[in-house]
């Protein structure tokens, strides 16, 4: 069989009026973006973009907080950029910037506005583990001409599309638009994505878990209790042995249970407690429940669904509960009920 490219499976998507044609140039346009991230992250030392952001000296922080890697700027600005001219877009949001980047006047503007974490998993960079790009898209309330925060304020419910590349030993797209999960690897040789797997599913049991175990005295006493439960194997309570990984790049985990099955948490703990969670809402939450839940799995904060969550703010903060829905399942009832609410 001839294999289907990325810009052949948009068409296709076309034709059965899964997408429409501003929505489809805006996905070639992030993967093109993304093939550019690949490059550029490839390079390693070679390319001159290892280390901290900021050429004098100073260190570069961003809107988080969080002190910024070369190569999270230069993916962040790749992105942008590319997204600028097409006419696909009203506005972009990205967890490197504080407020919206508006569509400059000169260029055609679009109904569509899409969010990204450019570089997630960017302490790894350093050290040659997979990083990668998550995005999503939302459609621009109408009448909107000047897209502020409060547009993007949107429940992942909302979401008309989500994905994301991971940059390991081969560069992978994964990606949604709520049609199923597909998987399209970069061949690159040619430069572009081909279709691995279509409607990829993700088992829902699992004996594999993901979790930063170095938090543990600091979580709420349900997660004790359940990674505990866990971590007794075949003598305890679950009556099997399970298995434990963490590569510290969400993208990465998250593509390791796309692949075969497991689960995924950043729950609540005493340090993070005031800040909400670890991850972000709308650039790394949202659109991974979006495309693990198209998979067939499941994705809630521990005591709700993500997707149905209403955002407050564009750098919001949740926990992350995700992966194979039976064991999601058994993880967020042991929040319930220890709240009392089931
Ligand atoms: P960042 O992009 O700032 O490096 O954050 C990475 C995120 C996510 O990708 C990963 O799952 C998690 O933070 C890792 O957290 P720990 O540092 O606690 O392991």
């Amino acid at each position: 069989m001839q294999p289907i490219s990325l810009i052949q499976f948009l068409i296709e998507a076309r034709r059965a009026g899964h997408i429409n044609a501003e929505l489809s140039l805006l996905i070639e346009v992030v993967a093109r973006a993304c093939k550019r991230i690949a490059v550029a992250t490839s390079k390693g030392a070679l390319g001159g973009v290892l280390g901290m952001a900021g050429s004098d000296g100073t260190q570069s922080i961003n809107v988080q907080g969080e002190a910024q890697k070369k190569l999270d700027v230069i993916s962040n600005e790749i992105l942008l950029e590319a997204n600028a001219w097409g006419g696909h877009l009203a506005a972009c949001a990205s967890e490197e910037m504080e407020d919206p980047q508006q569509i400059p006047d000169r260029y055609p503007k679009g109904n569509h506005l899409l969010m990204f974490d450019p570089l997630d998993g960017s302490s790894n960079i350093d050290v040659n583990i997979s990083v990668g790009t998550i995005f999503s898209v939302l459609h621009c309330p109408d009448g909107v001409t000047e897209p502020k925060a409060e547009h993007f304020l949107q429940p992942g419910t909302e979401q008309l599309a989500a994905g994301y590349v991971v940059y390991g030993p081969a560069t992978v797209l994964v990606l949604t638009f709520g049609h199923g999960t597909h998987e399209f690897t970069l061949d690159r040789e040619v430069g572009s994505f081909v279709l691995t797997r279509r409607n990829v599913r993700i088992p829902e049991q699992t004996a594999e878990f993901a979790i930063n175990m170095s938090n543990q005295r600091h979580w709420q006493a349900p997660m004790q209790r359940y990674i505990g439960e866990l971590l007794a194997g075949k003598s305890g309570p679950r009556g099997k042995d399970f298995n434990m990984r963490w590569v510290a790049s969400m993208v990465a985990d998250v593509h390791r249970i796309v692949t075969r099955g497991g689960v995924f948490y950043y729950p609540l703990d005493a340090e993070i407690e005031k800040q909400g969670g670890k991850l972000r809402l709308m650039y790394e939450a949202n659109p991974m429940a979006f495309i693990v839940e198209q998979a067939g799995g499941a994705a809630s904060t521990g005591r709700q669904r993500i997707m149905e969550l209403q955002p407050t703010g564009l750098h919001q903060r949740v926990p992350v509960f995700l992966g194979s829905k039976d064991e999601v399942e058994v993880a967020t009832n042991c929040h319930l009920q220890a709240d009392g609410t089931h």
